[in-house]
């Protein structure tokens, strides 16, 4: 019997050093169309020697050396994620063990080697996603420094592997060596145009790491609604949420997203847009925002938050005191974007002041000068934060590690120089305006698009830490949001994650109309790409 296994080895291995196919970054792909990774990774080589996986016999199990064991939540909780994505749901009479034949791969081992696995941490701008995978006989193993990469390497080893023509589960020899070319890969959702149930952005996190997507961007008020239920300021929700009971996130419904995210090493960066868009604020906060005037008397409406008073920094100091303490990670979005002066302008005690500040009549010093407190405020807290580029465009100075999301369209390349050339870190969502929608093959418009065309030297590119995929919600809820968002926003994951040399749209074509069927497979209504079908077709929730 031995003797037999060793026979059948040497005969794998000889197979082995003829069936190689070499691929980096994305030349000659075609051979692994029934693979279909995406996004596609670094560096991997495979070969055309084959190994079955049965839900009896193969497992997913810490290896002997890695730092992470069975304490490590995290990783337990996605072992079960990843054995049900390939297996489906075990029934228990399956369970009774079967011996495994020596063609079967028997487990996969996931080895973390740095001393801290980070099984209880937070992901950052910081964290390394990098892994190794290498699938052999008897077993595969996906090593990688922490966890972060571990979530990596486990969604890429799910992918790897297919049905064959039996409906068996195959894997194919492979290795595999995997990191982002971008730090910062996000989704923006909007909580405000409309209110978004939980399970919604449950679904979409979930959909965000088969897409190796690590940043929600969670947009969670604005003008038409503030579902963000305030432990310190409840009125923001009892009168500005659509409605105070069914249509808010409750502290432990925020707490639920962070720590569903968390397991998926997804940060959740909060923005609380100021001073513009904030009409929903002023109906729970009085004195919050400005009072325009028709002529010499007010005029019953509101404009952006009104920045002379000392009262409206009191109010900020504490909101965000309690924001920086509600979510874990190191960066809060603060908006500054399209703010309307008008209102400003009408009002006697703006001009006042704007005379005594010699502003002028340049109210975009008085913006300035509202967001310069509120960014000293803000740092109070030990938060870094974010802002829309308007505030760099003013001239507001900021601290050195702050992110510009760059988002307005036309000078888009001109915008991150100027960014990259003060020293800023920026990220770009321009492009990638998911909510504007139009006929055909969009998603090929957002692939296209290469973060680090502008002109500027190294030090300049390197600052340019990624990017979003924006789903604004005017024309967008719970009905319509994920197929409208994927497989679009997939686009813009293999982007940011992929080598700048992946490119070819035929070859991207292949692999994401399979890549999309995946995720219908996993129960995400994933809109098609084009004429066709899949194996398993979506058969609702
Ligand atoms: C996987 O192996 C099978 C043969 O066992 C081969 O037909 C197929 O092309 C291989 N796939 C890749 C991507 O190498």
């Amino acid at each position: 019997m031995y003797c037999l296994l060793k026979l059948a080895s040497l005969f794998v291995a000889i197979a082995f050093s003829h069936g190689w196919l070499f691929s980096d970054s994305g030349k000659k792909l075609n051979v692994l169309d029934e693979v279909s990774l995406w996004p596609l990774p670094q560096k991997f080589q495979t070969s055309a020697v084959s190994f079955q996986l049965s839900a009896n016999s193969f497992q997913i199990v810490h290896a002997k050396d890695s730092t992470a064991g069975p304490s490590c939540s995290l990783l337990q909780n996605a072992f079960r994620r990843y054995f049900e994505y390939i297996f489906g749901e075990v029934r228990k009479q399956d369970k009774s063990r079967k011996r495994a034949s020596n063609s079967d791969l028997v487990e996969l081992q996931v080895w973390i080697s740095s001393a801290d696995p980070q099984c209880d941490g937070y992901p950052s701008l910081q964290s390394d996603e990098s892994y190794e995978l290498s699938v052999d006989q008897p077993s595969a193993v996906l090593k990688a420094p922490n966890v972060w990469g571990a979530l990596r390497g486990l969604e890429t080893f799910s992918q790897l592997i297919y049905k064959d023509d039996y409906g068996a589960n195959n894997i194919n020899k492979t290795v595999i060596s995997d990191f982002p070319r971008f730090a910062h890969r996000g989704v923006l959702l909007d909580t405000s145009r409309h209110y978004l149930p939980l399970k919604v952005i449950l679904a979409n996190l979930e959909a965000m790491a088969i897409n190796k997507l690590n940043v929600f961007h969670w947009h969670i008020v604005d003008d038409p609604s503030f579902p963000f239920l305030s432990r310190t300021f409840p009125e923001l929700s009892q009168k500005g949420a659509y409605n105070p009971f069914t249509h808010v996130y409750t502290p432990s419904d925020v707490k639920m997203v962070i720590e569903f995210a968390r397991m998926r090493g997804i940060r959740v960066i909060p923005e609380f847009d100021t001073p513009g868009h904030t009409q929903a604020w002023g109906k729970g906060q009085k004195d919050l925002l400005t009072p325009c005037y028709s002529g010499s008397t007010p005029s019953g409406t509101f404009g952006p938050v009104n920045p002379i008073l000392n009262s409206t920094y009191e109010f900020m100091a504490q909101f965000f005191k309690e924001i920086s303490t509600v979510f874990p990670d190191a960066y809060v979005h603060l908006g500054g974007d399209e703010v309307d002066f008008s209102c400003w302008k009408s009002n006697p005690d703006i001009q006042r002041f704007m005379e005594q500040h010699s502003f002028g009549t340049d109210y975009r010093k008085l913006e300035s000068f509202y967001i310069q407190r509120l960014l000293d405020i803000v740092t109070t807290t030990k938060k870094g934060y974010m802002v829309w580029q308007e505030v760099f465009d003013n001239g507001v100075k900021l601290k050195e590690d702050t992110v510009v999301e760059v988002w307005i369209g036309n000078k888009m390349e001109e915008e991150l120089q100027n960014v990259t050339r003060a020293g800023f870190t920026t990220i770009l969502s321009a492009p990638w305006y998911l909510d504007w929608i139009s006929y055909g093959q969009d998603w090929q418009r957002y692939y296209k698009v290469e973060p680090l065309s502008f002109p500027g030297t190294d030090e300049q590119k390197k600052l340019v830490i990624g990017g979003e995929a924006c789903l604004w919600g005017e024309y967008v809820d719970a009905t319509n949001l994920t197929p409208r968002l994927w497989p679009r926003a997939s686009a813009v994951a293999e982007r940011l994650w992929s080598d700048e040399k992946v490119t070819d749209l035929n070859n991207a074509y292949e692999r994401l109309a399979q890549h999309r069927c995946r995720m219908v497979k996993r129960g995400i209504p994933a809109e098609p790409l084009f004429v066709g079908h899949c194996r398993h077709e979506y058969n609702s929730p």
